[in-house]
C-alpha cells in the first residue's frame, strides 16, 4: 500500500532530483511498482526519465489545477515498474494560483488519493523552495528524505527545513516522518570527510549509512534520459543508489 516519500531541501543543486530519479528506477528494478511525481517546474526529473518537457500534454499542473483525472496524467516509462507524472514550466504558475484556493496545502494529497493504492512507492521530487508546492509535497507524504551536499554550508538552511516539517506535522500531516538525511556528492577530500562527520554527529542515526559519491556518470545519465542503473550499472554512482534503495526498503520494513 503506497509508501509516499518526498525529496525536499530548499537549496538547489543538492541532489534531490538525481536521488528521486535513481531511487525510483532502483525501486522499480527491485520489483516495486513506483510512481515518480515531478513537482518542480524545472522538469528535471521528467527529463531524467527521457521525456521532452516541452511537448507534454498532461502534467502535474493539469492534475493539480485543471482537474484532469489523475490517471490521465500518469505516463508509462521505458524503465521497469517506473511511472511518471511529468512536469514543466506550466507548474510555475501553481505557486501563485494555489494561494487563492481553499485547502491549498492539501491539493496534491487530494489529487493523488485515488491512485495511492495502485503503487508500492510514490516518490515526490520537490522544487528548491519552501513554498506551496513543497508544502503540498510534504502534506502528501509519509516520509521525507533530505539530501545534503558534502560541501561547505551543507547544514545551512536545514534548521528552517526541519522547522517546516514540524509545522506541517502539527498543522496538516501528523504522519510525516523524516526518513533520513542523505549525504550526496561525497569526494575524498578533507572537507567532504569533515562535513560527513559533522552531520553524523549532529543528526546521528537519521543519516543514511550509504553516502552517494560525486560521480560523473550520475551527471551524464540525465542527458541520455536514463537513470544511472540503465546507463552504467557498474558505475560507483549506480552502486551507491542500489545500496541506498536497499537501505530505504529495509527502513520501511522496520
Ligand atoms: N553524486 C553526484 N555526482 C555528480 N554529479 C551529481 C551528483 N548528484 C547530482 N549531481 C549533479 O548535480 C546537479 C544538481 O543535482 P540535482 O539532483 O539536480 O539537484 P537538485 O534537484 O537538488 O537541484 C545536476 O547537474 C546533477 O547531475
Ligand atoms: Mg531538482
Amino acid at each position: 500500500m503506497g509508501v509516499i516519500i518526498a525529496f525536499a531541501n530548499q537549496k538547489g543543486g543538492v541532489g534531490k532530483t538525481t536521488s528521486a530519479v535513481n531511487i525510483s528506477a532502483c525501486l522499480g528494478n527491485e520489483g516495486y511498482k513506483t510512481l515518480l511525481i515531478d513537482l518542480d517546474p524545472q522538469g528535471n526529473a521528467t527529463q531524467g526519465l527521457g521525456f521532452n518537457k516541452h511537448t507534454l500534454e498532461h502534467t502535474t499542473y493539469s492534475a493539480l489545477l485543471l482537474d484532469l483525472p489523475i490517471q490521465d496524467a500518469i505516463r508509462n516509462t521505458e524503465y521497469k515498474n517506473v511511472y511518471l507524472i511529468p512536469s514543466n514550466s506550466s507548474l510555475a504558475g501553481a505557486e501563485v494560483e494555489l494561494i487563492e484556493m481553499d485547502n491549498r496545502e492539501y491539493k496534491l494529497r487530494t489529487t493523488i488519493s485515488p491512485i495511492i493504492s495502485n503503487f508500492d512507492y510514490i516518490i515526490i521530487d520537490c522544487p528548491p523552495a519552501l513554498g506551496l508546492l513543497t508544502i503540498n509535497g510534504l502534506v502528501s507524504a509519509q516520509k521525507v528524505i533530505v539530501p545534503l551536499q558534502c560541501e561547505y554550508y551543507a547544514l545551512e538552511g536545514l534548521g528552517e527545513l526541519l522547522q517546516t516539517v514540524k509545522r506541517i506535522r502539527e498543522n496538516f500531516n501528523p504522519n510525516l516522518e523524516i526518513s533520513g538525511i542523505l549525504l550526496t556528492m561525497f569526494q575524498h577530500t578533507n572537507l567532504s570527510r569533515q562535513v560527513v562527520s559533522e552531520v553524523q554527529q549532529y543528526l546521528g542515526n537519521k543519516v543514511f549509512q550509504t553516502i552517494v559519491p560525486r560521480n560523473v556518470t550520475l551527471s551524464e545519465a540525465p542527458s541520455f534520459g536514463k537513470p544511472v542503473i540503465y546507463y552504467d550499472g557498474k558505475s560507483l554512482g549506480a552502486q551507491a543508489y542500489i545500496a541506498l534503495t536497499k537501505e530505504i526498503i529495509s527502513r520501511e520494513s522496520q
